[in-house]
């Protein structure tokens, strides 16, 4: 360990996303279908080898994890997880320990996460109307959403909102979203939909593009450019009229794959090197072969040294199969 992890395209991977669970208590539109089928339970990696994964990466030079799912904070004792990793953060050797949630639990337990290190928090949000934010996520109480942003921010969490634009869905909402994240500090992020797992309707019915987004918006705001990077693939602007952060994540009309710094962990053990490629590599079994990491560390290598170039997403009519079979909860976005 200890020696950096470079892909053959010489991006280093300093990014682990790990998915520590395909379950979520939400079933959005875009994301499943409604009678989405989720992985036994006995299949999943323990919370245990989750971090010995995890703490693995760290030695390798991963400098940020983010615990994704399905939704992670319905999945049991997570917050062990998280108070576990968050020795990497006191030791220096990592620089984030973050999640991206629907937030739905999150009102119980905002606390605990800071109380981890946790300082920067990523949670779903689609509309601000309730009858429209139970008709997307087909399950979820916006007002409980909103008791886990006010309880997170109570806690000092930075918050950043992210939106998955939604032809004729939230497209008129896009406005009173920045106003609403921004008039209360937080930061605003638009995600482009994309074709990853069957889903009950049609993506090309789903999808809109953000440069026309982001064209509209010139009708009403400035927004100036800004060089910020987070680790992560959005690029933001400064919104002049609000003075907030808005974020544009563009995968189906500007790929930002040659920047790429990330890899994926499913609850399974399984690696993805690309959001929208099907190859991947078992961690289980290596990590449950033996207590020494050896043999952990050498398949880590091997698997960065099979990431692809990138994706190259479609969206269309005659493209009805999803680019990937797996959904965005086995993978965590
Ligand atoms: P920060 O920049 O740290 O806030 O995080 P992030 O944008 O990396 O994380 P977040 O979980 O908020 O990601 C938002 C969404 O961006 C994900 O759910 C995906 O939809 C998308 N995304 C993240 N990484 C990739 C990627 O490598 N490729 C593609 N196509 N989309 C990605
Ligand atoms: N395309 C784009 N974003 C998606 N998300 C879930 N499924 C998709 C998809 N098919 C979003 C969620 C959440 C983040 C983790 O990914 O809304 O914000
Ligand atoms: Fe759950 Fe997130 Fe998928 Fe919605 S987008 S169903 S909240 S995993």
């Amino acid at each position: 360990s200890g020696r950096p992890l470079v892909d053959p395209f010489g991006r280093a991977i300093t990014y682990l996303r790990v998915s520590v669970t395909d379950r979520c208590d939400f079933r959005c539109v875009y994301c499943m279908s409604e009678n989405m089928a989720f992985l036994p339970k006995r299949d999943l990696l323990t919370l245990e080898e989750l971090d010995r994964i995890c703490s693995v990466f760290v030695g390798q030079g991963v400098r940020k994890l983010r615990i994704t799912g399905g939704e992670p904070l319905v999945r049991r004792d997570i917050m062990n997880l998280f108070r576990s990793l968050s020795r990497h953060l006191d030791s220096g050797a990592l620089d984030e320990l973050t999640v991206t949630t629907n937030g739905s639990q999150l009102a119980r337990h905002a606390a605990d996460l800071a109380a981890c290190g946790v300082q920067r928090i990523n949670v779903s949000i689609d509309t601000l109307d309730a009858d429209k934010f139970h008709r997307i996520t087909r399950w979820g109480d916006l007002s409980k959403v909103l008791d886990g942003l006010d309880a997170a921010q109570r806690a000092g969490l930075k918050i950043k909102i992210n939106t998955v634009a939604l032809k004729g869905v939230n497209e008129d909402e896009i406005e009173g979203l920045i106003a609403w994240t921004h008039g209360r500090g937080m930061d605003l992020t638009l995600i482009e939909v994309m074709p990853l797992g069957e889903i009950d309707g049609q993506r090309i019915d789903q999808f809109l593009p953000l440069s026309l987004v982001r064209a509209r918006l010139g009708a009403r705001y400035t927004l100036d450019e800004i060089d910020e990077r987070t680790g992560g693939p959005a690029r933001y602007a400064r919104v002049r009229e609000t003075g907030g952060k808005l974020g544009f994540i563009t995968p189906m009309t500007h790929n930002f794959c040659e920047s790429c710094n990330r890899v994926r962990l499913t609850c399974t053990g399984q690696l993805f090197m690309c959001l929208g490629q099907e190859d991947a590599v078992d961690l289980r079994a290596p990590v449950r072969a033996s207590d020494n990491n050896a043999l952990l560390e050498k398949a880590i290598i091997d698997a960065i040294a099979r990431k692809p170039k990138g994706h190259d997403f479609i969206i269309d009519r005659r493209h009805a199969r999803p680019a990937v079979g797996r959904h965005m909860s086995m993978t965590g976005g």
